[in-house]
């Protein structure tokens, strides 16, 4: 499984590029709003960063706007992928940009049958939200486990970020399940680096290493 990096921050973005283990960046208005920074310009950054796909989410309800965006944001640069919320009206815009070549994220996924028909109207992604099923008192995973064996069974190249991802086990599971990418935020990569034993392994081998030179 490929992991992304669901951030508009630039540091984070930097830090963990560093690392070699993302390949692509999810982004959503909520996130880029926190930056307080020119969207476009936001975009460009990380594209100029990072090698892969990076989302950019339209804001507009209606689909020929959708439409619209999403051609002014691919514009900016070859890695954008245009995201799109799962509504009938984004589904039509999914369609307009994908016979454009014009590659897709569907957001805001929530069950199988939304992730199916995304996929039917020609998205290149599809991004169901594990963390914001599970906050209602349902299943993320289990959403995710269904789309990957509706995709699987179908033969369906849309690809599936597993979303809205709150701790580590959220990415094990979505890797062990067969999911092809998740989408990561930067808290929880750094819960993924650590472990209190490599911390104390790390710790007795120097203190071991000092003791055998004095
Ligand atoms: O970027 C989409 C998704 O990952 C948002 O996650 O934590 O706001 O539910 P969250």
């Amino acid at each position: 499984m490929r992991l992304f990096i669901d951030t508009a921050n630039i540091e984070e973005i930097r830090e963990v590029n560093n690392w070699g283990v993302i390949s692509g960046v999810t982004t959503n208005p909520s996130l880029v709003a926190r930056e307080g920074r020119d969207f476009a310009t936001v975009v460009r950054e990380i594209c100029d960063l990072v090698e892969g796909p990076v989302s950019a989410e339209v804001l507009s309800l209606h689909t020929d706007e959708m439409v619209r965006e999403g051609k002014q944001l691919a514009a900016l640069h070859p890695q954008v992928v245009v995201k799109i919320p799962v509504c009938e009206a984004g589904l039509a815009a999914i369609r307009q940009l994908s016979r454009q070549g014009v590659s897709t994220n569907a957001t805001l996924v929530f069950s199988a049958a939304q992730a199916l028909l995304a996929a039917r109207a020609g998205a290149s992604y599809v991004s169901p939200f594990v963390g914001r099923v599970d906050d209602t008192g349902n299943d993320g995973l289990q959403v995710l486990s269904e789309i990957v064996t509706v995709f699987d069974h179908y033969l369906i190249d849309t690809e599936i970020i597993a979303a809205s991802i709150r701790h580590p086990v959220h990415v094990v599971e979505a890797a062990k399940m067969g999911a092809h990418i998740a989408t990561v935020p930067y808290s929880v990569l750094k819960q993924m680096v650590r472990h209190p034993l490599t911390e104390v392994g790390i710790t007795r081998f120097l203190d071991d290493w000092k003791a055998a030179q004095r």
